[in-house]
């Protein structure tokens, strides 16, 4: 696996694990995760505190089965993070996840989908990358069909949000 960092060159662009990034962006990501943009969407919405985040990317360390990065320009502007979790080495798949920074004005999805694409596909040599999106969150849905994802099936009230179970559409994408 991919334990420092990536340089994408051909979209000037650094893809820097999160194991390896220093304090100040450790702090930037928490930001923009708890940023209620971005946080509203994901399976946990409530704020993350310091001590969690830091945990959280401490664990990272020994972890086999997932990896996150933070995506970042040469302005050190942090276009947004990805990550493959779940990883199956047996079966070729994994899930990702994908936020931006919701204080840029750019919108840099594809981008980071490309990214997601490169070390899933060609660097892990993956065959499936899964997601899995609350069926409220339309521009995801929207955004995942574009990019080449297919709906597989709805999981049924799978998330509870504000005293409320959700559904949740699980999607894939086939390497071609
Ligand atoms: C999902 C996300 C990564 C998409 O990246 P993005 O750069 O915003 O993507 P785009 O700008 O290409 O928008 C995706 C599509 O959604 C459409 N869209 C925008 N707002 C929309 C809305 N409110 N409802 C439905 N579609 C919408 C756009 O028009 C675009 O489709 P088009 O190119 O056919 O017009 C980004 O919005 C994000 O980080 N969202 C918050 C976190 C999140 O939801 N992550 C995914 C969790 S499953």
């Amino acid at each position: 696996m991919v334990k420092t960092q990536i340089q994408l060159d051909s979209i000037n662009l650094i893809a820097i694990n999160f194991t390896n990034l220093n304090q100040n962006d450790i702090l930037r990501i928490l930001d923009m995760r708890n940023d209620t943009r971005v946080s509203k969407y994901m399976f946990l919405d409530r704020k993350i505190t310091k001590k969690e985040h830091f945990e959280f990317i401490k664990n990272l360390d020994s972890a086999v089965d997932r990896i996150y990065f933070a995506i970042k320009n040469k302005k050190n502007e942090i276009l947004g993070t990805i990550s493959l979790t779940n990883i199956d080495m047996e079966n070729l798949s994994a899930y990702i996840g994908i936020y931006t920074n919701p204080n840029l004005n750019t919108s840099n999805g594809s981008l980071l989908m490309q990214i997601i694409k490169y070390i899933g596909f060609e660097k892990m040599g993956l065959k499936k990358l899964f997601a899995q999106c609350l069926k409220n969150n339309h521009k995801a849905l929207r955004f995942y069909t574009k990019e080449g994802f297919y709906e597989i099936k709805t999981l049924k009230n799978y998330i509870k949000k504000n005293d409320n179970f959700i559904d949740v559409v699980e999607l894939v994408l086939i390497k071609e």
